[in-house]
């Protein structure tokens, strides 16, 4: 008998594979590091980002709050980054299922670790600017956190192809939405 089990992709990598295309795109797109290194261009790109981080919390907490060794609280609240008020009226999409929120929320996750290469890129370049902290929210925590993440997502889609569907979507849905709220417009 094969045991499929052996060549089975992680969560991780499904959903990686799930987004290349659209996480290529965007980071084309955003053009990040002229942006922000660019005083005069800065705060747009700094408020999108507060329209994208700032609403997440209210969307996927409820599916994901009770999730054990998730602290999905912790990993949603961005406030202290922003200004108050700074999200405007901005809302995120709604999962509708706790494999599809957990898609979503390896977006979110997920771009803290490009967050660490624009920083630190932007750090070459002379610029430094406490606005621009949410880009890095774990600091040197940043690796534990995001395998902790994968082991928490891994154990609650891994193993089963509906659970699976439903956090690419989610995360293919959340990737369209930053999209749409850092670019201006879906491609
Ligand atoms: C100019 C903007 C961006 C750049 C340059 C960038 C760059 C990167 C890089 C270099 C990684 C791999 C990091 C590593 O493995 O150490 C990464 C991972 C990731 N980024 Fe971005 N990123 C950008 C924007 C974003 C945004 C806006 C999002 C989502 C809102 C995002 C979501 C992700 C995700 C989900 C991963 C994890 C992929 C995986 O499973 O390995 N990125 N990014």
């Amino acid at each position: 008998m094969i045991d499929t089990t052996l060549s089975r992709p992680s969560a991780r990598a499904r959903l990686k594979r799930a987004t290349d295309v659209v996480h290529q795109r965007l980071e084309t797109r955003i053009d990040a590091i002229a942006r922000l290194a660019d005083p005069a261009r800065r705060g747009d790109l700094v408020r999108r980002f507060a329209c994208l981080q700032l609403p997440a919390g209210a969307a996927l907490n409820g599916e994901l709050g009770a999730v054990e060794g998730l602290d999905a609280g912790a990993r949603t609240d961005r406030a202290r980054f922003f200004a108050p008020g700074a999200a405007g009226q901005a809302d995120f999409p709604r999962p509708a299922s706790r494999c599809e929120a957990l898609g979503m929320l390896y977006v979110l996750e997920g771009s803290t670790l490009g967050g660490r290469h624009i920083l630190n890129s932007l750090a070459r370049q002379g610029v430094s600017d406490a606005a621009l902290n949410f880009l890095d929210p774990y600091g040197d925590q940043t690796g534990p956190r995001w395998r902790a993440f994968l082991d928490v997502l891994e154990r609650e889609v891994g193993e089963d192809e509906t659970r699976m569907t439903q956090a690419e979507q989610g995360a293919c849905r959340a990737f369209r939405h930053a999209e749409t709220i850092l670019c201006g417009e879906p491609a």
